[in-house]
């Protein structure tokens, strides 16, 4: 059932608080505004100027790897049927039934925030026909996903993933891929990430294992937390993820799912990780890792950060084969893989392991800084500038600031090897200075000759300029 959720109903509007209009002594009216603010919602967060870098980064990086692998990118709508989700995701788990963001569109039918994009990107698959191309179909995606989460460090209600999917065949090699895509994404940061990995088979021997596992855990139902006892009603295979203490040395000793499949399964599980092995990508079999959404047949993943603090809590990002979704979707029998890794925790550990380590995001680097000096210098310079912007020379410039002194200050600090001095004289004559910041020499050129002067004298151009 979709988790019927109170927090969307209407709340009765507030008046507004009257505007207070008052009169001050020397006769000017001002109007005193009411004085409410507003802050983002509860576990939503803004992405401010300077967590830039790291995004940027990280998009760039996911950007590369989708396009050296051959990732289509794909965007889906935010907003998609509630029951495609249910569908796909299933009825027990806790994305569906705590954490979905429904709500009644005006026509009456239940929509929702997209919690997670594989399911949108299935349906797309099968609605928009993409089972007509050639196979497999492989794409990709960065955006904000929404789930009605508790808020706590690296947890919250609106996030961005980025996702790869890769749809239509069922080779271990395509398991195998995705994998070093995530391991790659990291590594290409500097990042240290280990992989956890294991097998859940198929649905039917996920059964027969479901059923060896409740035996197991009836025999110690008295020593299990609250949680667990609901679990086994509800979802056993969720017993596996209990973190509480009292369960660990239980779960421990839990029959392992490995051993509850068929060869041909097990077979192709070997396979990923002999592919994994010449990789040289690093992993950790966990037997108890079965992943919180329904879809899952066969490999299952998840991508943790290397604290050096015990084990990590939270997954950067996580994936697995889901070979029955497309027909779950309307769709032909399908085989597809997939992974999407959580973009605001990934910065969060990004962040962290830079300042421990003395790391930075090197940003490239100014080439010149553009100085005016008065009014009409100013305009020059704008229109100067706009003229660079497909040069590829690196300007830094401040239009707002007007004394030279300050500019060649801020010049200095950016460590640029040459200024461009702009003032009335100059825009008369239709000349620009450019200084060489090391030496103070200054020399005269023409306006339109500026990209040329630039490029002889800057370093990164002795290609072009031979
Ligand atoms: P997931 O494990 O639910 O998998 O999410 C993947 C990653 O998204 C998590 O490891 C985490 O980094 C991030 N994430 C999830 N929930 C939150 C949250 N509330 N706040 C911050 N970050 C979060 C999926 O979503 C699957 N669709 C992955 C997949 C793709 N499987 C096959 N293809």
């Amino acid at each position: 059932m979709i988790a019927k959720n109170k927090k969307f109903k209407k709340e009765p509007a507030k008046k507004p608080k009257a505007e207070k209009i008052k009169k001050s002594e020397d006769g000017k009216t001002t109007v005193e505004k009411n004085k409410k603010t507003w802050v983002a919602l509860r576990g939503m967060h803004d992405i401010l100027p300077k967590e830039e870098k790291y995004w940027k980064t990280m998009y760039n990086g996911a950007s590369k790897l989708a396009e050296f692998f051959q990732f289509g990118r794909i965007e889906t709508p935010l907003l998609e049927e509630a029951s495609l989700f249910v569908r796909s995701i299933g009825k027990g788990t806790d994305v569906v039934e705590k954490e979905m963001y429904v709500f009644d569109d005006a026509d009456g039918s239940k929509v929702c925030l997209r919690p997670e994009a594989t399911a949108s990107a299935m349906r797309a698959y099968v609605s928009d026909g993409l089972w007509n191309n050639p196979q497999p179909v492989k794409m990709w995606y960065w955006g904000p996903m929404f789930r009605h989460d508790r808020p706590q460090a690296g947890r919250y209600r609106q996030f961005t993933q980025v996702g790869f999917e890769n749809i239509g065949v069922a080779d271990p090699a395509a398991d195998a891929e995705l994998i070093l895509i995530a391991y790659n994404f990291y590594k290409d940061l500097g990042l240290p990430v280990e992989i956890h990995i294991n097998s859940i088979g198929t649905p039917e021997e996920r059964e027969r294992y479901k059923n060896e596992l409740l035996n197991y855990y009836r025999t110690k139902k008295s020593y299990l937390c609250e949680e667990c006892r609901k679990r086994m009603q509800k979802n056993p295979l969720r017993l596996l993820d209990c973190k509480e203490d009292q369960c660990q040395g239980i779960k421990e000793e839990a029959p392992q799912i490995i051993d509850w499949l068929t060869e041909s399964s097990k077979s192709y599980f070997m396979k990923v990780l002999e592919f994994l092995d010449e990789l040289g990508v690093p992993y950790i079999l966990r037997p108890s890792l079965v992943r919180g959404l329904d879809y899952y047949t066969h490999t299952v993943f998840e991508i943790y950060p290397i604290t050096g603090e015990g084990p990590a809590q939270s997954a950067l990002g996580g994936g697995g084969r889901y070979d029955l979704l497309a027909e779950e979707l309307g769709g032909k029998a399908t085989p597809a893989a997939g992974m999407a890794l959580g973009i605001d925790r990934s910065v969060l550990y990004m962040k962290e392991y830079y300042q421990q380590n003395q790391l930075r995001v090197e940003k490239e680097p100014f080439d010149i800084f553009f100085a005016q000096l008065g009014d009409r210098a100013k305009g020059r310079t704008m229109k100067l500038l706009d003229g660079l912007r497909e040069s590829g020379i690196k300007i830094a410039f401040n239009l707002y600031k007007n004394s030279l002194k300050t500019q060649l200050d801020i010049a200095n600090e950016l460590k640029v090897p040459y200024a461009l001095i702009l003032g009335q004289k100059e825009v008369q004559e239709g000349t620009v200075i450019i200084r060489d910041m090391e030496s103070g020499i200054q020399e005269i050129v023409d306006q339109k000759k500026i990209e040329m002067a630039l490029k002889k004298k800057l370093k990164k151009f002795d290609e072009v300029s031979k």
